[in-house]
């Protein structure tokens, strides 16, 4: 067997009789003695597992005696569902507050499963309890799982994703296979918050959601029906994997009027989506164990690309004037990419300073190093004109460009862009190849006219007064019904507001009860890297009228109190 000589280690610091029942597989085994009472269940399946496990001696195995149970009110968690991985990007609370979400989520802990106490799972990960309290205290707050004093931590019975409609993957039965069985790569790309399954229409205040009942259905069915009619047999074969030219063409033109992008349209690749574009730009551009500057509080989409790559994001704050360029540089001197939202940074709403952003640019010239900006919102700005983009001020070639058309026409289109320096194309085309070979031809064909003829740009028009409308209507309503309780700093830009708490107010609290009483308002917390900083709400508005911002205020009143 390839874990032999882990298992011989084992051997030596449990004893031969624990190694027995090692080899079951996934036979459940309570560890006893001085931990009995937290009836703990591990699963010991494979040699990663004995591997972590090994990890942490001072797991002190030896000094617990294993014994067989099978109790039905048993939590079955342990190193192997948890694998805190020491050399992971990703902070330690972090990875155990997801872990043990993903655990209740996939149902792999049931409703009303005991957790061990923070003491025992502390010493059993080798990690501080302070970190261990940490995300039993947000999983708490959060409502997964539920304290009963005197007697432990449990997992809820009413998960708060049932009140989401997130439909929660159900353990395999016994036998077959499951997630256990995936591979290390397999486990760190399908491990993340955006597999959740939206199966509502979106509802106040779920934010990166345009107006979609506002979108030109007519013309773009007119479209769609004008190339369809045509019999478009030039359109269906397999074509270039960097996109229809006549829409990279557009894009081109696109960004270098409204984002004063400098680029060709041989640079631009077209992708589903900018999640496509971060995926694509990590895995060709960094290796496992890189390091990158990840904004926090940031975007969940591109924490999720790197650590799916098994890169390792470095949480760096943001301040006043965007990324703190000077704290990335301390906190990871040697990170090859910046990851970055200057326009409108997500979620916060900072947008960079032209001194930030020439510092950050420097810093990628200087020392070689890659800045990833992604562009998402950057349309909707309503003071001034749009804040130009970094990209357009890079003179050698540090920075990769992205954009969508998720916000400005609507998500499920699937379709967005990347820029790179002319001598990636090649790279990014065969691996756009690889990954889906390329973008559905007549919707590119169709979007490509659509840019051409202006269209694009007066509904862009058309919707920047609505959603200036939406603010202002969502920022009255909030100093009317909510002034003292959240404080609104003014958002120049975007689809969203960030309302801060009052000190001490914890963020995932109120959210959760708001989304019990029906309104989305996400934690600033569920954004965040690292524990603590003021609680805030994530208030999208795009998408809704004004009599429904009204009510949701109501019911968000209520959930503050
Ligand atoms: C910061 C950021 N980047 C990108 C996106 C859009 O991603 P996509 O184009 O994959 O829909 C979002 C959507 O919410 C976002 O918030």
């Amino acid at each position: 067997m390839s874990d032999l000589p882990l298992r011989k280690k084992f051997s030596r610091s449990i004893g031969n009789g624990a190694l027995g029942m090692l080899t079951n597989g996934c036979r459940p085994i309570t560890l006893n003695s001085r931990i009995t009472h937290v009836q703990h269940l591990l699963f010991l399946r494979s040699s990663p597992i004995i591997g972590s496990m090994q990890r942490s001696t001072n797991y002190r195995l030896h000094r617990a005696t294993l014994k067989r149970s099978a109790g039905p009110k048993e939590s079955a968690i342990g190193p192997a569902g948890l694998a805190i991985d020491g050399s992971s990007g990703s902070s330690m609370y972090r990875q155990l507050y997801d872990r043990l979400q993903s655990a209740i989520l996939e149902g792999r802990l049931r409703a009303g499963a005991k957790l061990p106490s923070t003491r025992i799972l502390a010493r059993e990960l080798a990690i501080a309890r302070n970190t261990v309290m940490g995300a039993y205290e947000q999983l708490l707050a959060e409502g997964y799982l539920e304290g009963k004093t005197g007697s432990g931590t449990y997992v809820a019975r009413t998960l708060p994703d049932a009140v989401l409609n997130v439909t929660a993957v159900r353990t395999a039965a016994p036998g077959k296979r499951n997630r256990a069985q995936l591979s290390r790569r397999g486990q760190a790309l399908a491990t993340n918050r955006l597999g959740f399954r939206y199966s509502d229409p979106p509802r106040p205040f779920r934010p990166g959601t345009p107006a979609i009942d506002h979108f030109p259905f007519d013309l773009w069915s007119r479209l769609l029906a004008k190339y369809w009619r045509r019999e478009p047999a030039g359109l269906l074969p397999y074509t270039d994997p960097a996109g229809y030219k006549p829409l990279r063409q557009a894009i081109a033109n696109y960004i270098a009027a409204a984002r004063a992008v400098r680029c060709e349209a041989e640079q631009i690749i077209v992708v589903s989506g900018a999640q496509q574009a971060l995926d694509l730009a990590t895995r060709l551009l960094l290796d496992p164990g890189d390091e990158v500057w990840m904004e926090d509080p940031g975007y969940n989409g591109a924490r999720a690309a790197f650590l799916a790559a098994g890169v390792k994001p470095v949480a760096v704050p943001i301040d006043g004037c965007g990324l703190d360029v000077a704290r990335g540089e301390k906190l990871s001197s040697h990170a090859r990419l910046a990851y970055v939202t200057p326009s409108h940074q997500y979620p916060t709403g900072v947008v960079m300073t032209l001194s930030r952003r020439l510092e950050l640019l420097r810093w990628a010239e200087r020392k070689h190093r890659w800045i990833l900006e992604d562009d998402y919102d950057s349309e909707y700005r309503y003071a001034s004109r749009p804040v130009a983009s970094l990209q357009g001020l890079d003179k050698s070639g540090t920075v990769i460009y992205c954009g969508t058309f998720s916000k400005v026409l609507f998500p499920s289109l699937r379709l967005g862009y990347i820029v790179v320096p002319a001598g990636l194309v090649d790279s990014f085309r065969g691996a756009k190849a690889v990954v889906d070979r390329h973008c559905p031809t007549v919707e590119q064909a169709v979007l490509a006219e659509f840019i051409a003829e202006g269209h694009l740009a007066r509904h862009i028009r058309r919707m920047r007064m609505l959603y200036l409308e939406r603010k202002d209507a969502l920022l009255e309503i909030l100093r009317r019904e909510l002034a003292g309780a959240l404080e609104v700093h003014s958002h120049e830009a975007g689809m969203h507001v960030v309302g801060w708490l009052q000190e001490g107010k914890r963020d995932s609290v109120v959210s959760r009860r708001a989304l019990e009483l029906g309104v989305e308002a996400p934690a600033l917390t569920s954004y965040r890297e690292t524990a603590g900083g003021r609680g805030g709400l994530v208030l999208g508005y795009a998408a809704y009228s004004e009599p429904q911002l009204r009510e949701a205020v109501r019911i968000l009143a209520r959930a503050i109190e």
